[in-house]
């Protein structure tokens, strides 16, 4: 008889959903993942399999199909569910904003109301530090307010939540939304990582595609702003130590330890740092030298962000452990191992 508690993991396949998977499986859960393998490879359910010794079950699945989706939840019985896939690039939901609504608040829509039809009580979602918009104060913590979204991505992870306020209130469930701040480095193993496609939007997979020698040089935007050196500053958080808040949360609802039907955690290292400085963690730890030029400053972007994460601390039991310089370290091996 199987008395593991079996997890959902919706884009579980992607970035963090495959770190988290991992972390599931080796807290004890058995974990089946859906993916529509839109940005995510098929190879990375064999990585997780070779990290843990145990394969997840995989569903190629659109959320965006409610047929479907309701009728894996009528044959899969789950005790939670993750709720991972979404498109997340910034700039692009700028561009497509129609398909971003589409795709992350349909996909939602969809999870929960095969949730509500089947009888699933436990949601993780992923939200993000883009909610708070231009926050006033640093470090941000979950009482900022939700100020106007920068773009159609933040905007829907903002509707997101305002869903799953309504959600919880008329049928009872119990739902913890994770705001993330810069999620960056890859597994101890090497085997999973990040894997943009085309040329990377984000700082990290930049660098360690300029060191590759895939890219010539990383454009350091904006060397003019109020910072100790010019460069913006962000919230670096290790992917692992993402994952493992995910099981905390999720526990934590299993458990029925959490103190209502809708938590929110900020989940950051409560560190800032500025462009110049992830720099230099990667090539003091890697031994290297990043050829880097310092150009304007990239439409959209503010000064910075970090997060008060002691609310996490203190609810989940949660802190990170992990430097910026082992991130960087990783994300490094990570980068060498792809062909
Ligand atoms: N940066 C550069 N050069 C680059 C890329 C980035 O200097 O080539 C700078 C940016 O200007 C910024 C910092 O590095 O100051 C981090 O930029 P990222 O693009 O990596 O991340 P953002 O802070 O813009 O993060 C946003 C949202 C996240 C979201 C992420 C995903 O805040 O919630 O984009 O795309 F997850």
């Amino acid at each position: 008889m199987n008395l593991k508690q079996k997890i959902l993991v919706t884009g579980g396949l992607g970035y963090i959903g495959s770190h988290t998977a991992v972390a599931l499986q080796e807290a004890g859960y058995e974990v089946v993942i859906i993916d529509d393998l839109s940005n995510s490879e098929l190879f990375v359910l064999d990585r997780i399999t070779q990290i843990t010794g145990i394969e997840p079950e995989f569903h190629q699945i659109d959320l965006k199909d409610a047929d479907l989706v309701n009728e894996f939840f009528q044959n899969n019985k789950v005790d939670g569910v993750i709720h991972f896939a979404a498109h997340k690039a910034v700039g692009e939901s700028v561009q497509k904003p129609l398909m971003y609504h589409k795709n992350n608040l349909l996909g939602l829509l969809n999870v929960l109301e095969a949730m509500k039809e089947n009888e699933v009580d436990h949601f993780i979602f992923s939200s993000s530090c883009t909610v708070y918009g231009q926050a006033d104060k640093m470090p941000i913590d979950e009482s900022a307010p939700i100020k106007k979204a920068e773009s159609p991505y933040a905007k829907t992870k903002q509707i997101g939540e305002e869903i799953l306020e309504d959600f919880v209130a008329a049928f009872e469930k119990n739902v913890i939304s994770l705001r993330y701040f810069n999620p960056v480095g890859a597994h101890p193993s090497a085997l999973i990582g990040e894997l943009p496609k085309g040329v990377p939007n984000n700082l990290v997979p930049f660098v360690t595609q300029t060191a590759a020698g895939m890219r010539e040089f990383l454009s350091v935007f904006g060397s003019d702003y109020p910072t100790r050196d010019g460069t913006a500053i962000r919230d670096y958080i290790y992917v692992c130590d993402l994952a493992d808040a995910h099981v905390k949360a999720l526990t934590r609802l299993i458990q029925k330890q959490n103190k209502s039907n809708l938590e929110v955690f900020n989940l950051g290292t409560g560190i800032g740092s500025t462009v110049l400085e992830v720099v230099k963690a990667f090539e003091t730890v890697n031994n290297l030298k990043l050829n880097y030029k310092l150009v304007e400053r990239r439409a959209g972007d503010i000064i910075e962000a970090f997060a008060d994460n002691s609310l996490a601390e203190n609810e989940l039991g949660w802190k990170p452990e992990t430097s910026l310089e082992e991130s960087m370290r990783t994300a490094w091996e990570w980068q060498r191992s792809l062909p």
